[in-house]
This record gives structure tokens, sequence and C-alpha cells, in this order.
């Protein structure tokens, strides 16, 4: 009888998910709260042909000389920017992510955020249970109105669109949008959105969502110089990766109240924050939060799952990010 493959699973993820593999590999699991070094994971990965990760593990070139076993890396995310594709399809290893199970949810977080930071929400709540709030009055906590103002989405793809079709079908919102590529005359009649230039996204909207994939190329899309377009009224939702908005000219532009607030789900280096986001009173900060459903992060778990068994086991990936690697 044959081997059977042995997998590494690189974060907790649900009990389910783990017997979902054990019937198919050799699994070697890791406990709760334990984040392995590069170093660990490479080793652990020792005869490895498949691991499952969550999108924090970096696999380049270096790590993939390492565990010449390795054949699939499936993440649990749908953005995949902790891999260097390129270099995993030179090294013959298939790349998979986790698109669509979570655009509905995440376009919800984006919301929820949206609305949080404009009505705040959380800096009222401070207020409140430090005891501050002594008497009603007409301005307080007076924030930005939501339902009629302009959305501005920098990243149109698929959570984008959701977000677009919550914003015009559901507060009347007129929704403006840049990306790298236009979408059908269809998909623009679909979600009610505009098609402008990057200059004018941040000159016209009143809220700005972030929901575009990290790369170098999208590195501080948001830094001091776009801030500084944006209207003193506006707010700045990032649900997309830390690195697009540059945090430390976010937190002067805040501080100084170029613009009026912002929401931030994502980081650069996270899980350290700017220390000087946390000193700001006009940010709501979460924790990589918006696809965080139960049912929608075990549906992520299985989804990575399935592309480790879907490829190891009966050679079809469901969600192959390079397909070149199966041809090959
Ligand atoms: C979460 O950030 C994801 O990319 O799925």
């Amino acid at each position: 009888m044959n081997q059977r493959p042995s997998i590494l699973i690189a974060r907790a993820v649900f009990p389910d998910v783990v017997e979902k593999l054990q019937q198919h590999f050799e699994v070697e699991t890791t406990p709760a709260g334990v984040v392995w070094s590069s170093a660990e994971l490479v080793q652990r990965l020792q005869g490895k042909a498949g691991v499952l990760t969550t999108g924090g593990e970096r696999i380049d070139a270096a790590l993939l000389a390492a565990c010449p076993h390795l054949k699939i890396v499936a993440n649990l995310a749908v953005g995949y920017n902790n891999f260097d594709l390129p270099a995993m399809t030179a090294a013959g290893v298939l790349g998979t992510n986790a698109p669509d199970v979570l655009t509905e949810t995440t376009a919800d977080f984006g919301f929820a955020l949206l609305m949080a930071t404009a009505r705040r929400v959380t800096e009222s709540e401070r207020f409140l249970r430090a005891g501050q709030w002594k008497e009603w009055s007409l301005d307080l906590f007076a924030g930005a109105e939501v339902h009629g103002s302009t959305l501005g989405i920098l990243g149109m793809g698929r959570i984008g669109q959701a977000i677009a079709r919550r914003a015009a079908h559901g507060f009347g919102m007129p929704v403006i949008y840049h990306n790298r590529s236009r979408l059908t005359p269809e998909l623009e009649a679909a979600c009610k959105a505009t098609y402008v230039d990057k200059a004018e996204l941040l000159r016209r909207a009143d809220h700005l969502l972030l929901v575009l994939p990290y790369s170098a190329a999208s590195h501080h899309a948001i830094g001091a110089a776009e801030l500084a377009q944006m209207k003193p009224t506006a707010t700045l939702i990032n649900i997309a990766r830390g690195g697009i908005v540059d945090d430390a000219a976010l937190a002067v532009a805040l501080r100084e109240r170029r613009i009026a607030a912002a929401g931030l789900d994502v980081f650069e280096g996270e899980p350290r924050v700017h220390p000087d986001l946390l000193t700001v009173p006009n940010v709501v900060l979460t924790p990589h939060i918006a696809s965080a459903t139960l049912p929608t992060r075990s549906a992520m778990a299985h989804l990575a799952a399935d592309n480790l068994i879907g490829f190891l086991v009966e050679g079809r990936p469901v969600t192959p990010l390079n397909p070149e690697v199966l041809a090959a």
C-alpha cells in the first residue's frame, strides 16, 4: 500500500477540518495560539507534501528550496500576498487561495466599519464607559452622513462590488470606483458604480473604502499625498491589507483632522499596530476580522482542505492560482 502523503496545518483550525484531512493524510497540527517562525515552519515542513496556511506564512524561494517535498500550499485566505507565486511556479509548487466563500461576509464588515467610523460608535462608547456622559446635547458625537453620501471604492473585485451593491441599493449612495481595469457595463449597472480616475476618487469620495490586493504596486497607495487630496470631512476604511495605507502618515492626518476619521481592520506589520494610531481618538481599530463569522471562517478552512485533497488525492485543486504547475 502506498504511504499516505504528509501535510502540515500551519495554524490551528476547526476540529472537523482536521478530521476531514486525516481521512486522506498523515496530519501534523499546530496548537492554538502558536505561530511558527520561518525557521520552525521549514523544520515542520520537512517531508510534507502539502501545507494549509492562513495568509500570514511567507512562502518564498528560500523556504521552497529548503522544503523539496512540498507540492502545494493552500491558503485559507483570499489574499495571497504571503506567496511569492513566481518562485512557487518555478519550484513546481501549486498555490491555492479561498475566494468567493468570504465575499458577502467581508462586504458586511466593510459596511459595519464604515458605519462605526462615520457615526463614531466606538469613540462615543469609550466616552460613555469612562463615565463622561453628563447630559444629552445637540452635537454630541455628531458624525458624518452615510446614506446618500458618495462612496469611493479603490479596488473593484468581488468584495468591492458586493460593498457597492449594499451602498447603492440599500443606502442610496452614489458609488464611484477606481480599479486596474474597468468593470463591464453590465457589472457597473448591477452595482450602480461609476468608474473615475484615482485623483477624482480621492477628491470626490465622502467615504473611501479600500478593497484592493496588496502588491509592490499597491504599497502605500494611500500616503500623505493621497490623504491631502481627500475631503477634510472624509472617512477612510481599510479592509484590504496592511501596507496599502502608510499608517504613520494616516495617524498624522487623523491627529491634524486633515480627514475626519478612519476605520482599520488591517495594519502594516500586524499584529503590531502603529503606536500613534492607538492614541488618536478618531479611528476605529479591529484585529483583521472582516471575514470572521463562524460559518465563513469554517467555509474558508474547508475550501483550503478541499484544495489539498483535490490536488494531492485527485489531481484537481478547486481554486488554483498557478495552474501552469498542473500542466507541467
Ligand atoms: C483575509 O484577509 C483574506 O485575505 O482572506
